[in-house]
């Protein structure tokens, strides 16, 4: 069975207090912490830059997710891994040259995701997947948290989880498959059935009273016994 890591998204936090969202959720069992950044111009939507990703690194004792909704994106790849990224995905078509952004996120010593929105077709994974840490396939349009989980996205996962495994079989490197949006302990079986290996929740974590419960509900629903350590520590 594949590891399965949980990876709340601050994006439902109360981010009046966001130190004290991350140690709760992170004591609550958190594999990684899902932090995005979107710039009001790839998205329709305005939330948080690498100073914010400094001053949570010191309370998350888990890996930083970084999500990048911006254009363009290669300025901020130096400051969010200085920030603590230790991931930093962005969408390939939010980048002018997608094969230079991952190599200044492999410089700036973060692992490399591609964000893939419903309708971005594989193609664009055919050069460059021997670059990537993580694909990281969006099952909502990106912007906001909140939204129904696009059921396509289901067979979109089943191919990209064939990619990644040749991938990973032709050159042994580690490769994740991350889903983003919609994630419920209702759909996360399937979900996980389809491929995914990371599973972005942030309204079914952070819209629960008690986030160990609906961190527990999600692995339970993965037939996940008890936690299981982050795999990409940094
Ligand atoms: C949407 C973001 C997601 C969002 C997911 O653009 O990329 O990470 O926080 O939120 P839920 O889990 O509520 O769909
Ligand atoms: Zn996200």
């Amino acid at each position: 069975m594949r590891d399965f890591l949980i990876a709340p998204s601050l994006l439902s936090a109360d981010f009046a207090h966001l130190a004290d969202e991350v140690r709760d959720v992170t004591a609550a069992g958190a594999d990684w912490l899902h932090l995005d950044a979107m710039d009001n111009h790839y998205v329709p939507n305005l939330t948080v830059g690498p100073c914010v990703c400094a001053a949570i690194r010191p309370h998350a004792n888990v890996p930083l997710d970084v999500h990048l909704m911006t254009t363009p994106v290669d300025a901020l790849v130096v400051p969010f891994a200085q920030a603590g990224a230790s991931l930093i995905s962005f969408h390939p078509e939010a980048s002018l040259h997608v094969h230079r952004t991952l190599e200044l996120i492999q410089a700036s010593g973060a692992r490399a995701g591609l964000a893939l929105n419903p309708a971005t077709p594989l193609t664009v994974l055919d050069h460059v997947i021997d670059q990537l840490d993580v694909v990281l396939v969006m099952s909502v349009n990106p912007g906001f948290g909140g939204q129904a989980f696009i059921p396509a996205t289901l067979a979109k996962l089943r191919l990209v989880r064939e990619r990644v495994d040749a991938a990973m079989q032709r050159t042994g490197r580690r490769l994740l498959v991350e889903v983003d949006g919609g994630v419920k302990a209702s759909n996360i079986a399937q979900i996980a059935e389809a491929g995914a290996d990371v599973f972005v929740a942030g309204s079914a974590v952070f819209g629960a009273s008690d986030y160990a419960q609906a961190i527990g509900a999600l692995r339970g629903a993965l037939g996940q016994q008890e936690r299981e350590g982050a795999v990409m520590a940094r």
